[in-house]
């Protein structure tokens, strides 16, 4: 090859690569400005409300989120949630305008009635109705409705109220927890996961949106999905994952690993996306006893069918097995016997009928609802350390060292029963031979005997 041609080579080379980053940077900054492409499409009302809120400073960036939206890009405007009719509770006269201060899932369902059909049928709809609940009497009255205010109610949802003007009052708002009750009477809000306005579901499959609420000590799904291999892997491939795609098909559109949203409301190759979280789990894992709920087999059967995409059969059945097995085990083994001390507790009158007033009733609680729950969870969803260390491991040193000998203290005898099951003989001591090995293996290791 003579130099020249060479010369050539490298030139139209150069050329190609400088024509590209233009064409590259172009695209980027339209991208950058997509405020030009929506204004284009934008309604007379909805150019008023950018224009003025623009002017004074109000609320300014919404208007850059809108921008940003699907909506936008379709035309949906400001009034396609924010129109109020004359007589609706949230009516706020603004401006010349008839605006809706609480848009609520009511006003998606005219165009997303799929959605909001299922989401309303689901347990997330009703989650602000929990009157009644020994959570309620710890947030409302041991803790104080301040606490609740901006604790419970900010997960489970609030009851919105509103003023003589049309604007919602403080406690109830502001406010997106999923059961949140509105002026209108519907429940929830689809903003609990589609953050306003950008309103994207490439954020709401993200496990971070729902892991706002399942965290912390008596739900740590996000905790437990993040220590998984699931969560490993989706933190390794997260690119890969295409989580804006407009088909999001576990198997399909992606591959490396399944998030929350894949395995409880994703479509798979053979069943379709659902708005109701619910329809996949074929347990409550949240209560002192876990219980199989109403056509359970199918739901099982539905959370199955994505396992599948990714595993086999046998893998997907015998982790489902261990799974269902830790569940009955804690039912069994510290649930149940737990339940009947109280019951002996309150039929002695030991303990009064009031909630949490006796010590032993925040030692019960813990149990069941902290590191109980946190067992059959991890359980559920591979996640190793929250069954054990967090889980398990909790339930029965706080089993042995702390509950009944609450108990005891109260009335002598009362574990008589619970400690006659055969999952607590290991207490009468342990066998000569089980010792021997035990002291084995502790001098064959490090040389030294513990205990
Ligand atoms: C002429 C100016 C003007 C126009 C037009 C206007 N707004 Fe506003 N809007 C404001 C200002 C200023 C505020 C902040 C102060 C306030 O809350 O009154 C505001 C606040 C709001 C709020 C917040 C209420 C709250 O909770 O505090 C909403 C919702 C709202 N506007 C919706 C709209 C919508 C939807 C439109 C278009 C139909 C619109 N506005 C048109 C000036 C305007
Ligand atoms: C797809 C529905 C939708 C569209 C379109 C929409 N909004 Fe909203 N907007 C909501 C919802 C829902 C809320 C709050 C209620 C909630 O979070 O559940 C809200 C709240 C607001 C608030 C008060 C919130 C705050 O933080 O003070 C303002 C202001 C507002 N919208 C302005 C606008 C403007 C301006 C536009 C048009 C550029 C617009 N919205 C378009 C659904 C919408
Ligand atoms: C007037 C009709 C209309 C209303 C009202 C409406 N939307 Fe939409 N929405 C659309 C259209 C059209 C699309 C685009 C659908 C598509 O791309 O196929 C869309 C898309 C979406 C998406 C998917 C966005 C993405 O990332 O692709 C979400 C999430 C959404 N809407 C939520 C809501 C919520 C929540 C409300 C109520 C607060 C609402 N919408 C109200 C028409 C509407
Ligand atoms: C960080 C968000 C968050 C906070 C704060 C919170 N919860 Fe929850 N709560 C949840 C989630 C998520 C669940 C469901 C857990 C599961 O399914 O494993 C739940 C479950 C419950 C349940 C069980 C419902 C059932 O069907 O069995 C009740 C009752 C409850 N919470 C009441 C309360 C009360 C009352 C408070 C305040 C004292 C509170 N929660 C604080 C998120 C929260
Ligand atoms: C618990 C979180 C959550 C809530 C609450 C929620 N969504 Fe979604 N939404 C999602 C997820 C996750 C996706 C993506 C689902 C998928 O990939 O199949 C999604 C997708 C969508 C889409 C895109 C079309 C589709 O089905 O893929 C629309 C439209 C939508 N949601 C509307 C709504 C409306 C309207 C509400 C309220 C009635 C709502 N969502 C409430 C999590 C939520
Ligand atoms: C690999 C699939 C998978 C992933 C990923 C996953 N889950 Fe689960 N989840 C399950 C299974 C399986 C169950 C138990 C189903 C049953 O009861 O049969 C479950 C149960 C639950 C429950 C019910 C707990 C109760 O107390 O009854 C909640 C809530 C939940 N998951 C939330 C989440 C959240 C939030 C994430 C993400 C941070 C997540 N899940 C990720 C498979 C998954
Ligand atoms: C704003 C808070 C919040 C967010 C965000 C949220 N959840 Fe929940 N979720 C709850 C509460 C509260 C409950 C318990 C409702 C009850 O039983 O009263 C719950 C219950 C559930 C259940 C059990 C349903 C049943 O029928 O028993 C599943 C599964 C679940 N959520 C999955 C998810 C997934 C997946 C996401 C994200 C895509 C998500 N959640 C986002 C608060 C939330
Ligand atoms: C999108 C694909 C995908 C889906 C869907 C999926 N998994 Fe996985 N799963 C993986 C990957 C990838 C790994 C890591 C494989 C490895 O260890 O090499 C994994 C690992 C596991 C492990 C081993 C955990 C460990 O700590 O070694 C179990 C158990 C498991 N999955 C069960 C399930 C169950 C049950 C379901 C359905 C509820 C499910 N998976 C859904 C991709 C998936």
């Amino acid at each position: 090859m003579s130099l020249q041609f060479k010369k050539f080579i490298v030139a139209l080379f150069s050329l190609a690569f400088i024509a590209a980053v233009i064409i590259v940077g172009l695209i980027q900054r339209d991208r950058a400005r997509p405020e030009k492409a929506a204004r284009a499409y934008a309604d007379e009302a909805t150019k008023a409300c950018i224009n003025c809120h623009d002017q004074k400073h109000a609320a300014v960036v919404w208007n850059r989120q809108w921008e940003q939206s699907r909506h936008a890009e379709k035309g949906i405007g400001c009034m396609a949630c924010h129109q109020a009719a004359e007589g609706d509770p949230d009516l706020w006269r603004h401006e010349g305008y008839l605006v809706a201060t609480v848009p609520s899932p009511k006003d998606c369902a005219s165009c997303h009635e799929k959605e909001y059909k299922e989401f309303t049928a689901s347990h997330h709809a009703k989650a602000a109705q929990f009157i009644g609940s020994l959570d309620n009497i710890l947030g409302e009255v041991v803790e104080g409705t301040q606490a609740a205010n901006l604790g419970c109610k900010q997960c489970h949802g609030s009851v919105v109220k509103i003023d003589a003007k049309g604007l919602p009052l403080p406690g109830g708002w502001p406010n997106t927890g999923i059961g949140r009750v509105n002026p209108d009477g519907s429940l929830g809000t689809c903003t609990a996961c589609h953050t306003r306005h950008m309103f994207s579901k490439a954020q709401a499959r993200e496990p971070r949106t729902c892991g706002r609420c399942h965290m912390g000590p008596d739900h740590p799904q996000v905790e437990i999905y993040e220590e998984s291999k699931h969560g490993i892997m989706f933190a390794a491939h997260r690119a890969a994952m295409r989580l804006d795609a407009d088909q999001w098909i576990v198997g399909k559109t992606y591959t490396a690993a399944p998030t929350c949203a894949t395995c409880h409301m994703a479509a798979t190759p053979t069943q379709a996306s659902t708005h109701d979280v619910g329809a996949r789990i074929s347990w409550t894992l949240r209560p002192l006893f876990s219980k199989r709920l109403e056509n359970w087999e199918e739901k099982r059967a539905a959370m199955t069918k994505v396992c599948l995409e990714c595993h086999g059969q046998n893998w997907v059945t015998n982790y489902m097995q261990m799974f269902d097995d830790a569940v009955e085990h804690y039912n069994t083994k510290f649930a149940g016997p737990a339940n009947d001390v109280m019951e002996r507790l309150k039929a002695a009158g030991k303990i009064t009928p009031t909630p949490f007033d006796d010590a032993i009733e925040w030692t019960f609680y813990e149990l069941w609802h902290h590191e109980g729950r946190r067992a059959r969870h991890g359980a559920s969803m591979m996640g190793p350390d929250f069954t054990q260390w967090h889980g398990f491991y909790e339930v029965a040193k706080h089993f042995y060292t702390k509950f009944l000998p609450e108990a005891e203290k109260l009335l002598p005898g009362v574990s008589g029963v619970a400690l006659a099951q055969e999952g607590h003989q290991w207490k009468k001591g342990m066998s000569p031979e089980d010792l021997k090995r035990m002291i084995a293996f502790y001098e064959d290791r490090y040389g030294q005997r513990v205990q």
